[in-house]
């Protein structure tokens, strides 16, 4: 399986959170070939099953991306939005959107939008209509749109929007793909609305109720120029989740982890990240507690339309995750 062309495909695929029909049916089928039953739950999540006698071990990746929905439309067609997820205000200006059914807009700024602190509600789209009855015919409230923003590779760099958190998404893709004969019962789940409170993941950890659960999603980096401390490297190896601001992981699982990557070679490192949290927040907190790790792809600028990793952090994820899942515990 080639990781590149699979990243480059599932990043392409515009679903925001709440609206993950078209990535579901995406990645249902390329899973499908590997397991013994893909299932959608109530929630929308797909719990793609590898059966197994040993432990239930359930490896998450959330499959939605940031977005906006549209609020209301003014007499001039111009759409007020609420934000799918953590968007920074800041950084939206100019941008262009994609809502589902295709029509493209540009996101524009009222003069007081900045002021005192950025205000979402001073922003609105122009989807380059002349009035308010014009502009229904093409968006309606409720209706949800993406960041456009295409995929391009330099070398070891990919970027593109949605890398949070479609590369999590290709990672278990990829590790599932070479699993062979397991002795472990493994789950391989991908959830839906992780960007607006970690939603898909609490209810796929209640009706699997695993012995150890592993989150697999993006973390910020401390390498550029005035970046926040912390010790995290783009294209320094798989990321080793320690603490976030959803979950403290689980001791035992962690040293797995190490010492997984220790013997099979794997590049890692220990990430804190004090900014965000992961679906591992909902699933160590399920029934009676999950004992929960968290596997990172170091990435830069995170919720912004051109997000950027290393395809070798992503190699070397997808690594953690097939030894974890084909190891004893
Ligand atoms: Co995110
Ligand atoms: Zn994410």
């Amino acid at each position: 399986m080639n990781i590149l062309k699979l990243l480059e495909e599932l990043t392409q695929v515009n679903s925001p959170s709440g609206n993950e029909s078209d990535i579901r049916s995406f990645i249902s089928s390329e899973v499908s070939p590997y397991c013994d039953d893909v299932t959608v739950d109530a929630m929308g999540n797909i719990i793609a099953h590898k059966k197994g006698k040993g432990k239930k071990i359930m490896f998450a990746a959330h499959m939605d991306e940031i977005g906006i929905i549209v609020k209301s439309i003014d007499d001039k067609g111009f759409i007020r939005f609420s934000a799918l997820g953590g968007l920074n205000v800041r950084n939206l200006v100019n941008l262009r959107v994609r809502f589902l059914n295709g029509t493209e807009g540009v996101i524009g700024a009222q003069e007081e939008a900045f002021k005192d602190k950025p205000a979402l509600d001073k922003l609105f789209i122009d989807i380059g209509e002349k009035d308010k009855s014009e502009a229904e015919k093409k968006v309606n409230i409720g209706d949800a749109a993406v960041f456009e923003g295409g995929f391009s590779e330099n070398n070891d760099i990919v970027i593109s929007k949605a890398l949070d958190n479609r590369a999590g998404c290709a990672i278990i893709i990829k590790a599932l793909s070479e699993i062979k004969d397991n002795e472990n019962d493994l789950y391989f789940v991908f959830t839906v609305q992780e960007e607006v409170g970690l939603r898909g993941a609490k209810t796929a950890a209640f009706s699997i109720n695993p012995d150890i659960a592993v989150a697999v999603d993006v973390t910020d980096t401390g390498d550029t120029p005035d970046a926040p401390a912390m010790a995290v490297e783009m294209g320094k190896g798989a990321a080793i989740k320690v603490m976030d601001r959803s979950v403290i992981c689980d001791p035992d699982v962690r040293v797995k982890m190490i010492e997984t990557a220790k013997e099979n070679k794997i590049p890692y490192q220990l990430e804190i990240m004090t900014d965000g949290g992961t679906d591992a927040g909902a699933i160590h907190l399920s029934r009676a507690g999950v004992k929960t790790g968290g596997i990172s792809v170091p990435t830069r600028y995170i919720h912004s339309p051109s997000e950027m990793v290393s395809i070798g952090d992503i190699e070397n994820c997808a690594k953690l995750v097939y030894n974890l899942a084909i190891s004893e515990w």
